[in-house]
């Protein structure tokens, strides 16, 4: 079956999920019968794989500080993901074992590898050890993937329009990748919003895409344009976008970026009309600075130093109150199982046992979670000495 063959929807990704291991079990769903019951073991330990070893097969640099990291499952067929879908890259970065969240940049139409791209962030503890120093042939371990950050057939319309900026381009390039090998009518408009035209991720390939894709367009607006630019230029405000965007009526709105782009983003839709339903987010992991987000207690600096003591064990350790509680148990040496560092999983999970820490709105505890005093670790910031329950 050629890969053409399965719709015009770049959404159908129940069939593209079932090309595992460069083998297809299955034609669809319907067909389920005709699945080789030996084969049954694979398929499942292919769609349900927690953490995979992972090589570095290839490097490629985007920009003057990005780099595209290709990588091969060590032994094992590559996990079906949707377009759009982010994975977590475990490693050790100077004796500490971390991880982070990156969106899947490459479309799953390409069997056998996966890629992740990655800008440097000054004084980034992982993105700059990533651009620095790994080469070829490192080995991590990865998870499946992760999120809902992909056009649901069922829900969205099919005419969507991403809003990108920086890095935030990655997910954008999974999905228009796969509308362009699938042949997928779907509409797509993206506006990319970079600083400086050096800082644009993909700039050659979406260009050409831009061009040669009657239903794909691609829109850059720089803030810091070069003299004589002619281009779009400015913020992804409500004046800027609007003549980008046109009419928003039947459109399915995706917004990917740096923490400070959301709110703008938020004003700027609100502004044009857009209903919150028709518009996705994906998640953004910690603020840059915790003390400016809404209801950060004001009497607490980020460097005040609280204990917290772990339950059930012996140890207590020093943190400080503007670093997430899931980096600094890292630090010291205290692992926990965690995915999208952002407060949407929930696989970091733990128990508030005494104390009180600042968690900021949006992170996704269910109240029955609240009420027995559950926090998410990767978004949770002590506030006061706390005893946790991991
Ligand atoms: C779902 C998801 C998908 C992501 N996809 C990508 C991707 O495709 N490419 C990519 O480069 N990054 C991506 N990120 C961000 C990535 O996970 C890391 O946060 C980023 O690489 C910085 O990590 P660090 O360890 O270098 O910085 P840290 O040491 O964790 O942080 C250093 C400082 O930079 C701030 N910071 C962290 N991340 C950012 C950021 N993105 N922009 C500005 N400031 C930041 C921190 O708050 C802190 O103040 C994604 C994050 C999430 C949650
Ligand atoms: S890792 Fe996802 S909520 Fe903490």
């Amino acid at each position: 079956m050629a890969l053409r063959d399965l719709g015009d929807s770049i959404f159908d990704m129940t069939q593209i999920g079932l090309l595992v291991g460069k083998k297809i079990y299955s034609r669809s769903i319907a067909d389920e019968r005709d699945i080789d019951p030996a084969a049954v073991p694979e398929l499942v330990a292919g769609l349900h794989q927690e953490r995979v070893p992972a090589v570095v097969a290839e490097i490629i640099q985007e920009t003057p500080t990005t780099k595209t990291f290709r990588l091969v499952p060590a032994g094992m067929p590559l996990f079906p993901f949707r377009p759009g879908q982010f994975l977590t890259l475990f490693l050790t970065v100077d004796g500490v074992r971390t991880s982070r969240a990156y969106s899947i940049s490459s479309p799953p139409t390409r069997i056998g590898s996966v890629d992740v791209t990655v800008r440097g962030v000054p004084d980034g503890f992982v993105s700059a050890y990533l651009v620095d120093e790994v080469v070829e042939g490192d080995e991590f371990e990865i998870s499946g993937p992760g999120g809902f950050f992909y056009a649901e057939p069922l829900i969205d319309t099919n005419d969507l329009v991403f809003l990108a900026g920086g890095s935030g381009v990655t997910p954008f390039m999974s999905m228009i990748r796969t509308a362009v090998d699938l042949r997928s009518n779907v509409r797509i408009n993206m506006i990319y919003g970079s600083r400086t035209v050096d800082d644009v991720i993909f700039l050659d390939e979406l260009t050409r895409i831009g061009l040669e894709y009657e239903n794909i367009n691609v829109a850059l607006v720089l803030s810091e344009p070069p003299d004589g630019y002619e281009g779009v230029c400015g913020l992804l405000d409500a004046h800027t976008l609007d003549p980008l965007i046109g009419s928003i009526e039947g459109k399915t709105f995706f917004v990917c970026g740096p923490q400070a782009m959301y709110g703008l983003c938020d004003e700027s839709l609100a502004t044009l009309g857009v209903p919150a339903r028709s518009i996705k987010k994906e998640a953004a992991g910690p603020p840059p600075d915790i003390t400016m987000v809404e209801g950060w207690p004001r009497e607490i600096a980020p460097d005040e130093v609280f204990t917290v003591k772990i339950a059930d064990g012996r140890q207590r350790i020093q943190v400080a109150a503007g670093e997430p509680l899931l980096n600094s148990l890292e630090r010291n040496g205290i692992a926990l199982d965690n995915l999208c560092r952002s407060g949407e999983c929930g696989v970091c999970r733990a128990g508030l046992l005494t104390g009180r820490v600042f968690m900021p709105a949006g992170v996704a505890v269910c109240k029955t979670d609240l009420a027995h005093g559950y926090i998410h670790p990767c978004m949770s910031y002590p506030i006061s000495d706390v005893t946790i329950r991991l």
